[in-house]
């Protein structure tokens, strides 16, 4: 039976442009629901602007225009975005919406009526010039913990959390003016009364156990803070009906946007939308990033327990994106806008390499433009279009054999695979899926090398032999297609225009085409053109800014939403085996041909002393680390590098790119002495 099934992916800030990043998210997302639509399920795709917030007030100010202004014209700018990469909503909404206002209320009434709602005075820093309550992120000042200046209110460069109240010399990055204590009333959702309910939601199979485990050690374990999810005005949102003056903070009216999308698309569409968020038939699915975890998994089921709404099927939780193995940097030209690349390139060459980088676990992806450009060569033209390029051309308007001819059971192996790929699917693992397809692809392109249809003449005795290769060779690539074309949907279209017919559903795999007129051949993806990814990281290089539309730069309230601490939990025996001990630098040099090494020779006392190659270049200067003490894994098994052996690891603390902080004990700590 077909499943009825709502989808979302995180809802975009209207206040910046969509870039590579976003987009693992919402090719992911597409791929997927394209997916289920193929296996004849109900699916509506649902996503929209999400608009409110402190940054999108001051940037009306700034910019002398209003909200609705500017959101009206994100709202288009991020539509063309999302159509050129082929990313097809049934709704793409806004949270500035009635329906929203009316979802939010009925939470609210909700909320209210389990008595989860508590009110307390919070004592802020406040901007008189703008007129204004400043969140962490408008306030810059001296750090409390290492006197480094000019760092936000929440954190600084050197890993110190604190609140903007414990900086000196505190300014608005607003108006550089000084601002002033002042207290005012806040709302907050009692989410601990609700523990025991998480606890097991958590638990339900609705979350990787990776993403249950995190949320398990981090928050459950402990008493839940409540959220503050008031902010008084000004504001831009929406003003709470029984609290004049205050205003739901935007995380409160973010996810509440998904249902008054699904509201509008209903009205639409003549459907109601209770369907889809009052009953338990439906599945509903969310794809978010890492980093807003928190807000999907403990607060919106929150809310929706408690309003009577349906909870999610499952969150899809994905990690970040890295270019090149690197952060994605304005200065390095790696911040690219959806827009540059769209200028430049094959939109399907990126939906394609996220496809393949594509699992069901939390890692991060890397977009390597050298292994993108060797994946499309020799995946998509090398192999998937080969076998359509080197056979339609013997066929020359014969038309496809009047039945499938002995193949020697390929179409029959790649029709029995079809559970498998759809497994894949359904479980993310779109990376595994691509791994099948190019394996049938592997298989079809040897055929027709064995069968070599170039070299057999061209003559009347020889037109059936040449049919039938040419009738395997399509339909070997066709049924990749069908299979691809959740990744690829525009490849899908052309191949139904060169071949005729329609390719609607999954079942498409399991049956050969015969006796239909073949069209000529137009070529379906070309070669990646190097120079365009170079115009691509030249034209985006810019001056590093604190960008407002980056998640680190919202109004995040009291909650950090820095990258969370996703790990494996182990055992006490797990950490006992690793040997930790200090050791002192006694030696440090560069390593010719090593982009990121330092060659360190450490002490441990006595007469041990090891090499270690560690990738700290970017950070440290080999002078100034000689004499300084270290920690090192000192039970590592040695790894021979192209450099030397490496005999050992350093600890360091960083995102593990330019930002890197070596590990140092205490005064007093000796070399050889163990960490436990
Ligand atoms: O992190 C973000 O980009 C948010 N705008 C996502 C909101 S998702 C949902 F809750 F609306
Ligand atoms: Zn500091």
């Amino acid at each position: 039976m077909a499943r009825r099934i709502l989808v979302t992916s995180g809802l975009p800030y209207a206040n910046g442009h969509i870039h590579i990043g976003h987009l693992v998210e919402y090719i992911q997302t597409d791929i997927w629901v394209r997916f289920q639509k193929m296996r004849g399920n109900d699916v509506v795709f649902i996503c929209g602007d999400d608009t409110h917030g402190t940054t999108m007030m001051l940037r009306a100010r700034a910019e002398n225009k209003s909200e609705e202004e500017i959101i009206a014209s994100m709202h288009e700018a991020h539509l063309r975005d999302f159509n050129g990469f082929g990313i097809e909503f049934d709704f793409y909404g806004t949270t500035h919406s009635e329906e929203n206002r009316q979802i939010c209320a009925d939470i609210w009434k909700a909320l209210r009526q389990h008595n989860l709602i508590e009110e307390r005075e919070i004592e802020q820093l406040y901007d008189t010039e703008a007129n204004t309550f400043l969140a962490d992120r408008f306030v810059k000042g001296t750090c409390p913990v290492c006197g480094k200046k000019d760092q936000y209110g929440d954190n600084c460069e050197c890993g110190a959390h604190y609140s903007p109240t414990d900086l000196t010399d505190a300014l608005s990055t607003i108006t550089g003016t000084k601002p002033v204590l002042r207290k005012a009333k806040h709302l907050f959702v009692n989410i601990e009364r609700e523990h025991k309910f998480l606890d097991e939601w958590v638990h339900s199979g609705a979350l990787h156990v990776e993403i249950a485990n995190y949320l398990t050690g981090q928050f459950l374990n402990n008493e839940l803070r409540s959220w503050d999810v008031s902010r008084p005005a000004p504001y831009f949102g929406f003003e709470i009906p029984d609290s004049p003056d205050n205003y739901w903070y935007v995380w409160f009216d973010a996810p509440t946007g998904y249902i008054g999308s699904t509201w509008q698309w209903c009205k639409l569409s003549g459907k109601d939308y209770k369907k889809y968020w009052q009953d338990s038939e439906t599945e509903i699915h969310h794809f978010i990033g890492k980093d807003i975890t928190y807000f999907h998994t403990l607060f919106w089921p929150t809310m929706l327990k408690v309003a009577g709404l349906t909870l999610p099927k499952k969150v899809h939780v994905h990690g970040f994106l890295t270019v090149n193995g690197e952060k994605m940097a304005k200065r390095r030209g790696t911040f690219i806008l959806a827009s540059t690349f769209l200028k430049h390139l094959n939109p399907d060459y990126l939906r394609y390499f996220y496809a393949t980088k594509t699992t069901n676990r939390v890692d991060d992806l890397d977009l390597n433009f050298g292994e993108l450009e060797s994946r499309i060569n020799s995946d998509l033209v090398g192999n998937l279009v080969n076998l359509a390029s080197r056979t339609a051309k013997f066929i020359k308007g014969a038309g496809l054999s009047p039945s499938y001819p002995e193949d020697g059971g390929l179409f029959a192996q790649g029709a029995a695979l079809s559970d498998e790929i759809a497994d894949a699917y359904e479980n993310c693992e779109f990376g595994k899926a691509v791994r099948l397809i190019m394996e049938c692809g592997d298989r079809a392109n040897k055929f027709i090398e064995d069968s070599a249809p170039w070299s057999i003449p061209s003559q009347p005795d020889n037109e059936n032999k040449l049919r039938d290769i040419c009738t395997i060779g399509l339909n070997l690539f066709r049924q990749m297609v069908v299979y691809l074309s959740p990744i690829l949907p525009r490849i899908k279209t052309e191949t139904e225009n060169f071949l005729g017919g329609t390719i609607s559903g999954w079942s498409d795999s399991q049956q050969p085409i015969i006796g239909q007129p073949v069209h000529s051949y137009k070529h379906l993806i070309k070669r990646v053109d190097r120079a365009a990814i170079e115009q691509i990281i030249e034209e985006s290089k810019q001056p590093e800014t604190n960008d407002n539309s980056s998640r680190e730069f919202q109004d995040s309230g009291d909650v950090l939403a820095a990258e969370p601490l996703l790990s494996e939990r182990i055992t006490i025996d797990d950490f006992a085996k690793v040997d930790l001990r200090v050791a002192r630098v006694v030696e440090a040099a560069e390593v010719e041909g090593a982009r990121k090494l330092l060659r360190l020779r450490l002490s441990f006392g006595g007469n041990e002393s090891r090499q270690v190659f560690a990738g700290i270049k970017s950070a440290y200067n080999p002078n100034d680390l000689v004499g300084r003490l270290v920690v090192c894994v000192a039970n590592l098994q040695p790894r021979q590098m192209k450099f030397g052996l490496s005999e050992g690891m350093v600890v360091a603390a960083g995102s593990g790119n330019d930002e890197i902080f070596l590990i140092t004990p205490d005064d007093g700590a000796k070399p050889g002495m163990r960490l436990h």
